[in-house]
This record gives C-alpha cells, sequence and structure tokens, in this order.
C-alpha cells in the first residue's frame, strides 16, 4: 500500500466495529434478550453488508487500482453506515452508501480499462449490484428484495475473485462461457426479484447451485487441497464454502421467496456465513498483508475457527428447518463466537509475523 494512503487503514477498525454491532443486532432479532436500541433491529443487513463489506472490499479494490480517489467507496461506505446505524443522519447515510456503490463501479470501470477480463466484468456486477441494492432500499422495496441483491454483491464479488485466481489453471473457453452464462442468469434472476419475488428468488436459487457446482469442478482448490499448511487451509475454507453456496442455492430454489422467518434464515445465513465467512477465512492471510503490509504467520489453530463457523451454522441451519427457534439462537450465537474466534486468531497471527519480521 502507498504510504500516502495508509491513513485509510484506520477504516479496518471501523468496518470490524460495525461487523461486530450487525452480528449483535442480529442475535437479539433471534430472540437473546441483550439491549439493542430500536432502529438497530432492522439495519443488521445494511450495516454487515455495507459497513463492513462495503468498506473492506471497497479498501481491497481502493488499494489493488492505486488511484486516490478510489478510497471515496470505503470511506463513504464506513461514514454512510455509521450515520445510518447512529440515527444521527440516516438520510445522507444511505446517500453516501450509495455514492459508495457509484464510486466502487467507477473503480471496476477503470480496472477493466486497464485489463479488459471477464473476472473484472463480474466483479463489477457484484458492485452493480450493491449500488441497485441501496437505490431499492431507498425508494422502500422490501428488505427481503434487497437483501437477494446483497447478496448478489457478494456472490458476484467472490465468484469474479475466484475466475481471477483460477489463472493458474484456466478454465478452457466451454468453461468460461458456462460461467458466464450462469452469471448472465443470476443478474437476470435479480432483476426478476424486483417485481416477482418468489420466481426471481428460485431462478436465483438454480444459478447460485450452477456457479457452486462450477466453482468445484474448476477451483484450484480441488488441487492445491494436496498440499500443506497455509495453501491446505486456504483450500478448505473456500471448498467448504463451496458445500453452504450449494446448500443456499438449493433452500432458494426448493423454497422460493420466503420474506421472513426461519426458512428465510437458512436461505440467507447458507450463504453470507457459510460462503462469504468461509471466503473471508481463507482469504484473509493473503489480503491482510497486501493491504497492511503486515505479515500473517500461519499456524493450524486457523482450523479452530473455520470448524466452529461450519459446526455452528449447521446447528442454526437444522433448528431453522426443523422449526426450532432455540436451537437456531445457540448456533447463531456461536456463528459470531466463530467470528470473534476468527478475529483473535489473527491478531494473534500478526503479532507471531511482527515478531518474525523483527527477528529477521
Ligand atoms: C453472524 C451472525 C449473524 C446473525 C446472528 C444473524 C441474524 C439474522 C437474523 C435473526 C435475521 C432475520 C431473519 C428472520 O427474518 O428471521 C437476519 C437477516 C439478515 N441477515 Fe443476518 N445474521 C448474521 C450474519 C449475517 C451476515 C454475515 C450477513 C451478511 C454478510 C447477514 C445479512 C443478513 C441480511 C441481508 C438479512 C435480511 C435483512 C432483514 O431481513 O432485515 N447476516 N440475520
Amino acid at each position: 500500500m502507498r504510504q500516502g494512503s495508509r491513513r485509510y487503514l484506520v477504516l479496518i477498525p471501523v468496518a470490524l466495529g460495525l461487523l461486530l454491532v450487525a452480528a449483535w443486532a442480529g442475535l437479539v432479532r433471534m430472540g437473546w434478550p441483550w439491549p439493542l436500541p430500536g432502529r438497530l433491529m432492522l439495519l443488521h443487513g445494511p450495516v454487515v453488508v455495507g459497513g463492513f463489506f462495503g468498506t473492506v472490499i471497497g479498501l481491497e479494490r481502493a488499494v489493488a487500482i492505486t488511484r486516490t480517489w478510489a478510497f471515496g467507496a470505503p470511506a463513504a461506505a464506513a461514514l454512510g453506515t455509521l450515520l445510518l446505524a447512529s440515527g444521527l443522519a440516516p438520510l445522507l447515510g444511505v446517500r453516501l452508501l450509495i455514492a459508495a456503490g457509484i464510486v466502487l463501479c467507477a473503480v471496476y470501470v477503470v480496472a477493466y480499462g486497464r485489463q479488459p477480463a471477464p473476472f473484472t466484468a463480474v466483479m463489477g456486477l457484484g458492485a452493480a449490484s450493491w449500488l441497485a441494492a441501496s437505490l431499492l432500499y431507498t425508494i422502500g422495496k422490501p428488505v427481503f428484495v434487497v437483501a437477494l441483491w446483497w447478496m448478489g454483491f457478494l456472490v458476484l464479488t467472490i465468484a469474479g475473485e475466484r475466475l481471477e485466481l483460477s489463472r493458474m489453471r484456466p478454465p478452457n473457453r466451454h468453461r468460461q462461457a458456462v460461467f458466464l452464462a450462469l452469471v448472465g442468469v443470476y443478474v437476470l434472476a435479480l432483476l426478476v426479484s424486483i417485481t416477482a419475488y418468489d420466481a426471481g428468488s428460485r431462478v436465483l436459487g438454480a444459478a447460485t447451485l450452477g456457479l457452486a457446482l462450477w466453482l468445484w469442478q474448476n477451483d484450484i482448490a480441488m488441487v492445491t487441497i494436496r498440499q500443506r499448511g497455509l495453501t491446505r487451509f486456504i483450500a478448505a475454507g473456500l471448498l467448504s464454502g463451496y458445500v453452504w453456496l450449494t446448500a443456499g442455492g438449493l433452500l432458494l430454489l426448493v423454497h422460493g421467496g420466503q420474506g421472513a422467518g426461519l426458512i428465510y434464515d437458512a436461505q440467507l445465513h447458507a450463504v453470507f456465513v457459510g460462503f462469504v465467512f468461509s471466503m473471508i477465512f481463507a482469504h484473509a492471510p493473503i489480503i491482510l498483508p497486501a493491504l497492511s503490509g503486515r505479515a500473517v504467520d500461519y499456524s493450524p489453530v486457523f482450523y479452530t475457527h473455520l470448524a466452529l463457523l461450519h459446526a455452528s451454522l449447521a446447528v442454526r441451519i437444522a433448528g431453522d428447518l426443523l422449526a426450532l427457534p432455540s436451537v437456531r439462537g445457540w448456533g447463531g450465537l456461536f456463528n459470531v463466537l466463530a467470528i470473534v474466534l476468527f478475529l483473535l486468531n489473527t491478531i494473534q497471527a500478526v503479532r507471531r509475523g511482527r515478531k518474525g519480521t523483527a527477528a529477521a
């Protein structure tokens, strides 16, 4: 990261703080009897997607294209979410989230201009999905429709990143065409969901399932899982994430548009917690050094937060599908503890990394 941009690293603890606020709001929404300002109850979605992922993904992309204006996306995402969540200026907050989406789209247009590649276009569609979600949220579309577009932001961004990273095992033209066709169906399903939520949800489920199966077949993780150390850990994180992407796709396809409740919870969080956080756990040891210049010293202890994430999510989803809210509640609580354990293990790993660098 360029010296002049290091001041934007302050956005990382802000994003982590917003993630923990959103997780707390999610737990209270599940029924845990803890104190929470009323307005935050319904802001769980925008705070975690805009405040955490919008900021972190915006920061990663701004560092990648090394243009100062690009840091406008993570800065606006963080400030916008703070204004929305605190209730200080919710309207200005949502407008800043829209501005963040516009800047992130511009970042991908510049990146595509520099290197016209399908993976950049797919990640650009992810950014456009986030912008559309903020616009739909502003015009008062039901949050269950907006939630599908938030899902599009994260699924398309990650799928694009995996296509970019598959250059070590490049898919042939036919396979790439299948991938892009699936992305096309995915975007179409999002558009349909605005007016036909149930049909859009089911088609989105089918496209999600297709993307999951494509990633299973083509991701280099299928090869690197046989290696050792950090390489194997990353592959384990990716492949276990594809299990949840598959489950999320199936739940959307089979149950369609739910709008609220236990099945809705399972549909969303199989993807948001199972797939997205597995990707975060797998990529963090690579992305954090690129963002902060700090080495992350790998240790097999990383498997503890990954295993806890999957075990607790299996409990949560079982609670959802068997209509056992208390089981769901405990699963959800341990979802959050898995994320906290990830943060603690990563801080430890950075500390070890620093000692290692100092000793060298
Ligand atoms: C880690 C712990 C989490 C907990 C305890 C949690 C809890 C919840 C609950 C209880 C709901 C309402 C479902 C219902 O209608 O019954 C919900 C909705 C939602 N969650 Fe989470 N969630 C978590 C993580 C996440 C993550 C990581 C994301 C995004 C990346 C996310 C995004 C959403 C969205 C978009 C909605 C729908 C918005 C809404 O209906 O208000 N959640 N969550």
